[in-house]
């Protein structure tokens, strides 16, 4: 449990905290009308759909519907507990999280926390037993790995035997650090490997890849599993520590394998970073996107590293934005980043690097491979080979780019008929973002504009009558117009806030997130009057007609119901 931090000081950091700021330093954010918009970081998509509004402080994706406001960003982003990214805001803005009585924040480790804690205990105790470990020492030694690296990258030692670990046993078993094989009883998972700790964005040890010493082990590399801390396809090794290393990163490699980042390091080239054993996603290639513009994927010159770079490439495409670059290095056969920079030093992998294909040559290069151009047919082939990727580029200048080295490889000018081979009916025109149709109720109106302008549920009573309708949407519609009146200063940021948690979170950020047709602030009064008029009209029909309906089946009206009756049928007409 996370100390208690007061609603009061929530709400102050909400109001003061500027989303547009927070999210802008992760995912670049372009203005476009009153909104920010960029591609949903969320999910993959080439055209941008994701919005973040300054005046309503909060974010929405009308793609994958996602949402929130600054803490719920950090959150789903940066992967953080609550209370995390409340200190990470406050941080931001200089000031102190105060925490409610008898919850310092000092408390015993538990939970996330406490597992990070426990990852760190054993990277130590790994680190340790390294420095007295002549064998494992000598096997650094011989792969060419100095001290000072083996530091830099905290590699450690997991000596031979069972239980070597100490440390809380529910934790190291949560970690994967301990296997258990029946209640009770546990062994370590990792005994006479090289350990490379696995560090997330903030430096934590998530989790190892352990190396065989001896040769006749096996697996060679076992990796911890999945655990609360550690998402394998999320990760990325090596990245903190070449943002630690380097502050101008001219360009980030990436590799297959532990040993490549480390042995890259050793050679002086400090921006490699590696996956963890699987195909690298796009998630993945954004953020590496994020912190670098100039990407080169490096692989073997082997079936195997063919087939990884053409993934990398599907990968990459929906990336490729406003000045990012993508390159492929392929290293002679049998070669990785680690040994080729062994045997022939930094300069010849400078080399080789110089001599990477850019992404259109590597594209353009596979696929001629497959089709003989010569023939009609064959280009015809081509170009249908060519589209399902030319059409996940979101950047007009490279589909451009792209067309004209479809002109110069085939040796004709682009036409009509290949353009629709191309899924392009017309040159030059960027698909439009398409917002999924606005449906407007008055019930969602009112509570769209309450959000933009919670002051206007003062123009109003409580309209608590309105429960006893069948209106969709009423119920969460009167609790708004209720927070408000309770707190009638409220900002909109505050109020989204009051909805944390609840079930229909979800659905306020998208109300939220809908644009209704307002030039000024008088008609935002004069809509919302409207909306609330339609309501009651909908309230009194419903109304009548249960009235209306008992009456005809001969059942007897309530006192209040007479009452109710009286009242409905004299006011109207
Ligand atoms: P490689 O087999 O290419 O190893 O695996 P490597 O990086 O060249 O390592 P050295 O030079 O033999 O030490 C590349 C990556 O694939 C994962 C690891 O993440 C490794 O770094 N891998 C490999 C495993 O997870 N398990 C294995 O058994 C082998
Ligand atoms: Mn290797």
């Amino acid at each position: 449990m996370s100390g208690r931090v007061p609603r009061s000081f929530i709400d102050d950091l909400l109001n003061r905290v500027d989303i547009v700021e927070v999210i802008d330093s992760r995912v670049p954010l372009k203005k476009k009308g009153r909104e920010y918009w960029a591609c949903c970081p969320f999910h993959g998509e080439k055209t941008a759909s994701f919005s973040v509004s300054a005046s309503k402080q909060f974010y929405h994706c009308f793609g994958c519907q996602k949402s929130g406001n600054a803490v719920g960003f950090l959150m789903d982003y940066d992967h953080m507990e609550f209370v995390e990214a409340i200190e990470s805001l406050a941080q931001g803005l200089g000031i102190e999280v105060p925490y409610e009585q008898g919850s310092a924040p000092a408390k015993p480790a538990q939970g996330l926390d406490a597992m990070y804690h426990s990852m760190e205990q054993s990277s130590s105790f790994f680190q340790a037993q390294l420095k007295q470990n002549p064998e494992a020492i000598e096997y650094l030694k011989n792969r060419g790995i100095s001290g000072q690296t083996a530091k830099t990258f905290g590699i450690g030692y997991a000596p031979p035997g069972w239980n070597n670990l100490s440390g809380e046993p529910k934790l190291l078993i949560e970690t994967g650090m301990l296997i258990q094989k029946e209640a009770g009883k546990q062994y370590d998972r990792f005994r006479h490997r090289l350990m490379f700790p696995i560090r997330d964005r903030r430096g934590r040890t998530i989790a190892f890849g352990g190396r065989v010493i001896n040769p006749e082990d096996n697996p060679k590399y076992l990796n911890s599993p999945e655990s609360p801390l550690f998402h394998k396809s999320d990760e990325i090794y090596g990245l903190y520590e070449l943002k630690k290393a380097v502050t101008n990163i001219d360009c980030i490699f990436i590799t297959e394998g532990y040993m490549d980042v480390v042995a890259l390091a050793e050679h002086g080239v400090k921006t490699a970073v590696a996956t963890l054993g699987t195909a690298i996603n796009n998630r993945q290639i954004e953020s590496l996107f994020r912190v670098c513009k100039n990407l080169v994927f490096c692989f073997d010159g082997d079936a195997a590293g063919k087939k990884a770079a053409w993934r990398s490439l599907e990968q990459c495409l929906a990336s490729l934005k406003e000045g990012r670059l993508a390159r492929f290095l392929f290293l002679p056969e049998g070669q990785d980043p680690d040994s080729y920079i062994g045997e022939f030093g930094e300069s010849a992998f400078n080399n080789q690097v110089e001599q990477a294909s850019t992404l259109t040559d590597y594209l353009f290069e596979t696929l001629l491979n497959e089709c003989n151009i010569r023939s009609l047919e064959g280009r015809a082939q081509f170009l249908d080979r060519l589209r399902p990727y030319f059409a996940q580029i979101p950047l007009q200048s490279l589909k451009d780019q792209i067309l004209a080295e479809v002109e110069n490889r085939l040796g004709q000018k682009i036409d009509g008929r290949m353009l629709r081979l191309l899924g392009e009916d017309k040159p030059g025109k960027t698909a439009l973002r398409r917002l999924p149709e606005q449906h407007w109720t008055p019930t969602r109106l009112a509570i769209n504009l309450l959000l933009k302008k919670p002051a206007l549920a003062l123009t109003t009573g409580n309209q608590h009558e309105l429960a006893e309708s069948n209106i969709p949407g009423i119920d969460l519609l009167l609790s708004i117009l209720d927070r408000i009146h309770d707190d009638p200063e409220i900002s909109t940021q505050n109020l989204l806030d009051r909805f944390r948690g609840d079930d229909n979170e979800a659905h306020l950020y998208k109300l939220a997130a809908m644009e209704p047709p307002i030039e000024n602030d008088e008609s935002l009064e004069r809509m919302f009057g409207d909306c609330l008029q339609s309501l009651q009209k909908q309230y009194i029909d419903h109304r009548q007609k249960l009235l209306i309906s008992k009456l005809q089946s001969g059942e007897a009206l309530t006192e209040a119901e007479k009452r109710e009756h009286k009242k409905l049928f004299t006011n109207q007409s």
